[in-house]
């Protein structure tokens, strides 16, 4: 058995398969282009729940019910804001979902679902010393956390964030996916079986990335030479942010359909347009850099760009800060959590491994 378990299958799965080799992600039998930038964020929860809830509505009853369960969370948590407000802005949004009921009825996963979308942006607003902005129910679930966040949404913005959320919806069993299906798989309620996921996707190995991608482009903007900055990272053994991954030995497919939208965002003639458009153009450059300084360091190793490299450049053109980044994907991917677990839930058994015991063992007594 590998140390990391790469060559273990822990599970099967309807829900989502990564193609590493191929470079595709396939969602519930449909390639991530076929849905990124064409299907609703509230659309692909659907289609993600699809057979593991009773009563499932239809399309637009379930965005109006992910509406008001985004309603009813803020009206639960709102009293407790301004205690959560002083943690990092992740922990903050981790301890107020955990104060969520932990059933496994559809209501407790939309609740969950609507969770991080209203917590940053309201999180966020405090820390900025202004009062949290309720959310509306009847708005889109990307437009209405903008719109929570800086007061309006261009709808630009919310088919980019929107977009976003659909494209890091599911992927696999990633560290964070697995860590809901262990605690799903003791029939705990879907709140502790997401706090898992949370925990785990707080590491910059997996979803705490992109934050870091921003910190090295402005140091690599600031020193002024791309490949020197980059060399020096590896000779200090550091990993490059944004590059690598366990799965895919080409690129990750989520990199190309977020580079699109940023593109597609830096098009247009207005100031914030064309700063965009060099920022993406930096960045570029900065890509080009680091796979070469890769794959002079790591012959060994197929080290490509994944998601987070564009994943940072969205959530910023989008006004997120760098420390939510990680509550964003949150934000995308807990939909893939629920449905994980109920999948687990329904099919499997307790996951249990076994351990190989390699340390001092006791003097046998005569
Ligand atoms: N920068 C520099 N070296 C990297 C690297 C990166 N981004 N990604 C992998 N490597 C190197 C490792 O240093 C190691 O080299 P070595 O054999 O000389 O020691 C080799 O590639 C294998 O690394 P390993 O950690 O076993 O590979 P992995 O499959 O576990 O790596 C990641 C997957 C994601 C953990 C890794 O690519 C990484 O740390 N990337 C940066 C963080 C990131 O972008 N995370 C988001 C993932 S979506």
């Amino acid at each position: 058995m590998a140390n990391g378990l790469d060559d273990v299958v822990a599970a099967d799965t309807v829900l989502s398969d990564v193609d590493g080799v191929g470079g595709h992600l396939t969602i519930r039998g449909h390639s991530l282009k076929e849905l990124a930038g064409h299907w609703r964020y509230g659309q692909v929860v659907r289609l993600l729940f699809d057979g593991f809830f009773d009563a499932l509505p239809g399309d637009s009853e379930l965005e109006k019910a992910i509406g008001r369960a985004r309603v009813e969370v803020f009206e639960r948590l709102q009293p407790t804001l301004g205690q959560l407000a002083p943690l990092d802005i992740y922990s903050a949004m981790r301890a107020g979902i955990s104060l969520l009921p932990d059933g496994d009825e559809l209501a407790d996963a939309l609740r969950l679902v609507a969770a991080p979308a209203v917590l940053t942006p309201a999180l966020l607003r405090l820390g900025r010393g202004e009062a949290p902005l309720a959310p509306d129910s009847r708005a889109g679930h990307a437009a209405d956390m903008l719109r929570m966040l800086g007061g309006t949404a261009s709808p630009a913005l919310a088919k980019a964030l929107d977009t976003y959320l659909v494209t890091v919806c599911d992927h696999g069993l990633n560290a964070s996916t697995f860590a809901t299906r262990v605690v799903a798989s003791t029939q705990a309620g879907l709140t502790s079986a997401v706090l898992a996921g949370l925990g785990a996707l707080k590491g910059p190995l997996h979803g705490g990335a992109p934050g870091p991608v921003i910190e090295m482009l402005d140091a690599i903007e600031t020193s002024g030479d791309a490949a020197a900055w980059l060399r020096g990272e590896i000779a200090r053994g550091e990993r490059i942010m944004g590059f690598g991954h366990r799965i895919y030995r080409v690129r990750d497919p989520r990199a190309d359909v977020l580079k699109a939208v940023v593109r597609q965002l830096g098009s247009g003639k207005e100031t914030s347009s064309r700063k965009m458009g060099d920022r993406l153009a930096f960045a570029e450059t900065v890509e080009q850099a680091a796979l070469e300084v890769l794959r002079v360091a790591k012959p060994q190793r197929s080290i490509q760009t994944n998601v987070e490299f564009y994943t940072a450049l969205l959530l910023e053109a989008a006004g997120f800060p760098k420390e939510a980044f990680s509550n964003v994907f949150a934000a995308g991917r807990v939909a893939g959590w629920i449905a994980h677990a109920r999948e687990q839930q329904a099919t499997g058994r307790l996951i249990r491994p076994q351990s190989r015991y390699v340390g001092p063992v006791p003097e046998l007594v005569a």
